[in-house]
């Protein structure tokens, strides 16, 4: 089965087998299957966060659970339920459709709802853990069905229990093992709107509008990623590439004073977030490439297919912007997306 139309950065690339999965059962259908049980398994969601640099031998299992449904609406909250195969903007979407607040800073995020607390997605100042209840997934190892809360997902910045592997003193991990069937999203009431980032902060002020309604807001976040972020189905990318970095607060006062325009921001545990964008444009590569694989002209942390990339030239891009700011400054990117 060919996998370009399964990721979004649109690596050619084929699996072996590639079984949709529309719920558990076909899950168990594959665990008790007498060859694709002997095979190894790679779960894949919309594709928005790997970079395929060959075939893959396993067999992928497609995420392709449905369903939106409003499970509870109390008091104090409103909790949702989607199947893990919904696309992620198109469940926002459904939420503000149905009057409820709350998920609209995270609106056009590429990917599906499933792949969501696997990396613990964020924008504009909300996280997924802060609008997580509770998710619902299948081990493959044994077939067993389970339900993980915030705590259990061990939520951290992009990073979950789903990146970690397993066994490694105490520190217990999923990665490769778990299936994403279904999760509940937490919307608490009354809704209250998100506006501290400077982006959003700036919509603010343009519009004179000092308390728009979720729907104001959802059409403002999505106005600002359309304007510095490529959309995935015109130009193949899988989003911010790198993370921003942590720094101590004397390394960044290091870094100001050779480059006083560093862009930087103080956590609340006393480190420095530097800003990775702004860290890779300083060494000049927005609108370089490496092959068909390029940096964004309009934001140097999404590299992009200029067209037939392969995910080997993605790669040795990805390294020679690691190593030009690591010379420059010191600092070492880490890559956000999966690298298969
Ligand atoms: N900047 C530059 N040059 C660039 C890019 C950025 O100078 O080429 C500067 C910007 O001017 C800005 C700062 O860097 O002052 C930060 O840029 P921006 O506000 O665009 O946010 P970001 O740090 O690049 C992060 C997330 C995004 C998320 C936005 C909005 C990470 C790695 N990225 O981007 O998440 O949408 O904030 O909250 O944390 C993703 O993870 O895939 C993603 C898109």
């Amino acid at each position: 089965a060919s996998l370009q139309p399964h990721n979004t950065f649109g690596i050619v690339a084929k699996a072996k087998t590639m079984v949709r999965v529309k719920g558990a059962a076909d899950v168990h259908a594959v665990l008790a299957h007498p060859e694709l049980s002997r095979e190894p398994l790679f779960v894949l969601g919309g594709g928005s966060n790997i970079v395929l640099t060959g075939d893959v031998k396993a067999v992928v299992l497609k995420v392709e659970v449905a369903g939106r449904t409003i499970l509870e609406d109390g008091p104090k909250a409103t909790i949702v339920e989607f199947g893990a195969g919904e696309n992620w903007h198109e469940a926002v979407t459904w939420t503000m459709d149905q009057g409820l607040g709350g998920l609209e800073n995270l609106a056009l995020i590429p990917g599906t709802v499933g792949a969501s607390p696997v990396q613990n997605i964020g924008a504009y100042g909300i996280e997924l853990q802060d609008r997580f209840e509770s998710l619902d997934a299948i081990d493959l190892m044994t077939g067993r069905e389970f339900t993980l809360d915030a705590t259990q997902c061990a939520f951290g910045y992009r990073d979950s229990v789903f990146k970690h592997s397993p066994a490694r003193d105490s520190d217990f991990g999923l990665a490769g093992r778990a299936l994403i069937l279904r999760v509940r999203m937490r919307l608490p009431k009354p809704w209250k709107p998100v506006l501290g980032y400077l982006d959003l902060h700036r919509k603010v002020q343009e519009s004179g509008i000092t308390q728009p309604t979720a729907r104001q807001v959802y059409d403002w976040v999505c106005a600002i990623r359309s304007a510095k972020l490529p959309d995935p189905r015109v130009i193949g990318n899988a989003g911010s590439f790198f993370k921003n970095p942590t720094v101590t607060p004397e390394q960044c006062q290091d870094i100001i004073a050779r480059d006083p325009g560093i862009v930087h921001y103080p956590m609340p545990d006393g480190t420095v977030k530097l800003a990775a964008g702004w860290l890779i444009d300083a060494c000049g590569w927005k609108g370089k490439s490496v092959g068909q694989a390029g940096v964004y002209d309009k934001q140097a942390l999404v590299l992009v297919n200029r067209g037939g990339a392969t995910g080997g030239e993605v790669v040795t891009l990805a390294r020679a912007i690691q190593t030009s700011v690591y010379e420059r400054f010191g600092i070492r990117l880490e890559p956000e997306p999966v690298v298969v």
